[in-house]
């Protein structure tokens, strides 16, 4: 049985980017982009390590940036498996930037990527299960199982009230907003 279960440390992926001035806005911080396409690719690594497979990103979990990424820091991002379902996987990363020159550093974001491994024919296929070996990793697999429902009841919630829209009653909603209809 063991066979089709694989540790999360076995997928464990990091990934280090040196900030180069490319990457700045107009504020001279890292866009948020180049953040966002890093973890991509880590959450890729580290899916399709654990599947053995191709991944593709089904759905990003919120991803608030607390704080600016400065040019010449060293981006770190780690990424792990945090929950298995059959064809789907959660991919929990951690944004860590360093910074030489004051010898400190933080944690700017974290996220939740769900990636989905595809066999040959580009359909979902299953993926192996996961050996959860401590309290944390544990915990982290009961928060994505809350998170899953969470985001399923959000998504009903979302349908409903796109249908709402349509009726002449929530239209007034919009006279105590910042906006006209013309
Ligand atoms: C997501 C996708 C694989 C779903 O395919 P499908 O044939 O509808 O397959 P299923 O409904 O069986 O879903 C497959 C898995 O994805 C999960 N899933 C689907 N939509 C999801 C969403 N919005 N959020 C989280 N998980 C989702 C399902 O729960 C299921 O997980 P499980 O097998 O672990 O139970 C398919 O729509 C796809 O390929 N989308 C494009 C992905 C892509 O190209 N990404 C890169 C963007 S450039």
């Amino acid at each position: 049985m063991e066979k089709d279960y694989r540790t999360v440390a076995f997928s464990q992926t990091s990934i280090t980017e040196l900030m180069i001035p490319a990457y700045a806005n107009f504020g001279g911080k890292v866009h948020g982009g180049i953040l966002l396409s890093m973890m991509d690719k880590v959450a890729y690594a580290c899916a399709s390590k654990h599947a053995s497979n191709y991944c593709v990103t089904v759905s990003v979990d919120q991803v608030d940036f607390w704080e600016p990424v400065e040019v010449g820091e060293m981006v770190t991002m780690l990424a792990s498996v945090n929950y298995v379902g059959k064809t789907s996987m959660v991919v929990g990363i951690k944004v860590i930037s360093e910074n030489f020159k004051t010898g400190t550093s933080k944690h700017t974001n974290s996220s939740y990527f769900t990636m989905v491994a595809k066999d040959d024919n580009n359909k979902p296929t299953l993926v192996p299960g996961l050996i959860l070996e401590t309290s944390v990793q544990v915990k982290r697999f009961l928060k994505a199982i809350k998170q899953r429902e969470i985001n399923k009841q959000n998504a009903e919630q979302m349908r409903e009230a796109r249908l709402a829209f349509l009726s002449d009653s929530e239209s007034s909603i919009l006279k105590h907003e910042r906006c006209v209809v013309r």
